[in-house]
């Protein structure tokens, strides 16, 4: 969605029938937000800069090619917005198709089953069956080295079955875990990182099925990385990449401070617009 936009000279556009004003330079996202209309969304979040990468918020704008991503495309006066058209909603069930064929079928007992953005969105656009074969990528797929509700521990590097390019998923931060097997490239813990947090410890490394979020080119864990344990990376994940081990093996977060930072024992509420 992007941060708001600064107040700036009003804009009126038509966004699926409603006429709605909003500062210049918000996005359509936004702006449909504020006329009460949810666009479906993955890499978007309220207090992280738009990034455009999941297209999931595509729409449908009156006199324009294409399908933009509402979450980077700013308002126009007079603009004329379809968030819900066939073409659009097609789209959008092509996309969560993809990203589920390359995703976990392990819901039932994910530690996020239930307050998962994946699973709430692929509900959103309907998708109801995936064509694609699943497990392309070179993580984990037996269930052996699944996080096990209960266990953190369940998960080890001796899960490899003989695979050279598998990838385990990292245990090393004593307060959250990071699966890549659950990781949909969002961006949003990297972003987290660098805009809430200031610390841009993380990135993406690698291309296509090979690409994953790494804590610096030249470390090998969260551990050992630039990494401070804020939690800013655990809160902007929207599946259970990043995931806090209290969740795993209890079932509910350690602390429920309204903070940028989750470890914080302080809690001073403070809450990022
Ligand atoms: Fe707009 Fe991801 S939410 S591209």
């Amino acid at each position: 969605m992007g941060t708001p936009a600064k107040e700036g000279k009003p804009v009126s556009l038509t966004i699926d029938g409603f006429e709605v004003t909003v500062p210049e330079g918000t996005s359509v996202m936004r702006a449909a937000a504020e006329a009460g209309l949810d666009i479906p969304k993955l890499c978007a979040s309220d207090n992280l800069e738009a990034w455009g990468s999941c297209r999931l918020c595509v729409v449908e704008i009156e006199g324009r090619r294409g399908t933009p991503a509402s979450c980077t495309t700013p308002v126009h006066p007079g603009m004329v917005v379809h968030t819900q058209s066939q073409k659009v909603k097609k789209i959008r069930r092509g996309v969560m198709e993809l990203y589920i064929s390359d995703h976990p079928l392990d819901c039932l007992t994910c530690a996020a089953n239930g307050d998962c953005e994946l699973q709430d969105q692929a509900g959103a656009v309907g998708l109801r069956d995936v064509r694609y074969t699943p497990g392309r990528n070179h993580y984990d797929r037996s269930g052996a080295g699944t996080l096990a509700q209960g266990d953190a521990r369940a998960r080890a590097p001796q899960m490899d079955l003989g695979n050279p390019d598998y990838i385990p998923a990292d245990d090393s931060n004593p307060y959250f875990t990071y699966d890549p097997s659950k990781c949909i490239l969002c961006n949003r813990c990297v972003r987290a990182c660098d805009e809430v947090q200031g610390t841009f410890a993380l990135t993406i490394e690698g291309r296509g099925f090979d690409a994953r979020v790494s804590a610096g080119m030249s470390t090998d864990d969260f551990l050992s990385s630039d990494c401070v344990s804020c939690g800013a990376c655990v809160q902007a994940c929207p599946t259970a990449t990043l995931q806090e081990k209290s969740v795993i093996e209890m079932g509910t977060p350690e602390r429920s401070v309204v903070t940028t930072c989750a470890y914080c024992g302080v809690g001073c509420s403070f809450k990022a617009e």
